[in-house]
């Protein structure tokens, strides 16, 4: 039999989780939510089920694809690809934003020039429209970004009432103080796994 190694996307697929994934569509309005847990444990796969259960509009950025040396460019390739997802949603909001091209599909955030948009003022731009921000594989953001990018999670924390961040990762410390919901992915019970 072929295993599949991907994450899993539908509620059928997925092996008991229904707390984890309930707890996730029942939180879906608050602004920060973090699913955590040791590696290859499910984290994915119930941020990918909550996603499709909670039915609302969302982007999805895997930080997993950044390099280890990545900069800016980078990062913000991640987010233009994510928006790109969901342009025919997000369009009438992007069209507007000085720092963003639209190009066919495809949308590109300037990441530095001129009309430079930091990601704090993109996520004020977003808040027009209800959106889940949702970010796998969190800890991978390090260095002088990464502060970026909690800075402006912050600022959305405070200002942005139409925006709900999701992280995941295996590593809790990454916003500490601002998370509402601590979604924990833990292993099966050896109970559980017997039956
Ligand atoms: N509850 C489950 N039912 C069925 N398959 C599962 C379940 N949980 C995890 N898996 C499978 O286990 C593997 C790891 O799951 P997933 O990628 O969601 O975990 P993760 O915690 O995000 O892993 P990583 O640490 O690599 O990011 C995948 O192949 C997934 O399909
Ligand atoms: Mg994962």
């Amino acid at each position: 039999m072929l295993f599949d190694e991907r994450p899993k996307e539908r509620k059928e697929d997925l092996f008991d989780r229904e707390k984890e994934v309930s707890a996730l569509v029942r939180n879906i309005r608050r602004p920060l939510i973090v699913i955590t847990g040791v590696r290859r444990i499910g984290k994915t796969s119930v941020l990918l089920v909550g996603l499709n259960e909670a039915k609302e509009n969302f982007i999805l950025i895997d930080f997993r694809k950044l390099k280890e040396n990545y900069g800016r460019k980078d990062l913000y390739s991640l987010f233009s690809s994510a928006l790109s997802s969901k342009l025919g949603y997000l369009q009438d909001v992007l069209k507007k934003v000085k720092g963003i091209g639209i190009m066919g599909n495809y949308v590109e955030i300037k990441w530095g020039g001129r009309n430079y948009l930091s990601l704090t003022d993109l996520f004020d731009k977003l808040n027009e429209k209800r959106l889940i921000i949702a970010m796998d594989e969190a800890q991978k953001l390090r260095g002088p970004i990464s502060k970026e990018v909690k800075e402006a999670i912050a600022h959305a924390y405070d200002y942005d009432r139409n925006l709900t961040f999701i992280l995941t990762g295996s590593e809790v410390g990454l916003l500490h103080e601002l998370i509402d919901v601590e979604i924990k992915t833990l292993p099966f019970s050896e109970d559980t796994i017997s039956k």
